[in-house]
């Protein structure tokens, strides 16, 4: 590795670690058409497998446009939108892994549901349309209220958020440097699944939207504070992301 990647790579991560808490990077055109594609297509297959008279052309970032004549509220569950075994060995083969590889060291990719491979989860998020949109939340509250889910040992996790479809500030909102601080929530048993409560209304001015074009990869602390912002775009907002396990040489 060269001197400058070495020193790129300490720089994002003291910033993952001591600084904002995230740094952004922009997947390649190439790799973003791709993950496009394939989100697109997979959007497709779920809608022709719960509809199967159902004839629409529809691409997924105009989906609010058609999304009445589904129950969108019963089609969409986590499991319906984990990218196929095949599709996430395609994805390791993208640049950008490289890329995270080469910051991070060897990583893997968790797998809380079990599927037996790591879990890449797309997600749909209508033109103002608030319950689209999740409560702010760190994810380590979901693995500590769920401690079956397994982690390596050794191991830290780093979020990844990728924006596939979004206009401009649309996408995700941060709340800088909250990794270095501790927040009080409550929990309730939802689905036979913890889920973390939080009263987000002393935080709300803190949060910052982040530039979220197409392609602008989000990598941030387990301990951040995060959520989706409500789309106030005019296309349905379409982002993937993914959980890494790293080395907690490399964090070090
Ligand atoms: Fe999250």
């Amino acid at each position: 590795m060269s001197y400058y990647q070495n020193k790129m790579r300490d720089k994002n991560i003291l910033e993952l670690k001591d600084g904002s808490g995230f740094f952004t990077l922009k997947i390649n055109k190439d790799e973003l058409e791709i993950l496009r594609n394939i989100v697109n297509e997979h959007f497709h297959k779920v809608i022709k497998t719960n509809y199967p008279n159902l004839n629409f052309n529809t691409k997924i970032n105009e989906y609010h446009k058609i999304s009445e004549k589904v129950e969108h509220n019963k089609i969409w569950p986590m499991v319906s939108r984990v990218l196929s075994e095949e599709k996430y060995n395609q994805f390791l083969k993208f640049e950008l892994i490289d890329r995270l590889s080469k910051m991070f060291g060897k990583f893997s990719i968790s797998d809380e549901n079990k599927l037996g491979y790591g879990e890449l989860v797309w997600r749909l998020v209508r033109p103002n349309k608030k319950d689209d949109v999740g409560p702010i939340h760190c994810d380590k509250w979901f693995w500590d209220l769920n401690p079956n889910h397994y982690v390596p040992e050794n191991c830290e996790r780093v979020k990844c958020w990728i924006s596939l479809w979004c206009d401009n500030k649309n996408g995700l909102q941060v709340y800088p440097k909250s990794q270095l601080k501790n927040f009080n929530y409550k929990s309730e048993k939802r689905h036979g699944y913890m889920k973390p409560i939080f009263d987000h209304s002393n935080i709300e001015s803190f949060m910052e939207k982040q530039n979220c074009d197409p392609g602008t990869v989000i990598i941030f602390n387990d301990k951040l504070l995060h959520g989706g912002v409500v789309n106030e775009g005019l296309q349905t907002r379409v982002s993937m992301e993914f959980t890494m396990f790293v080395n907690r040489k490399k964090f070090n």
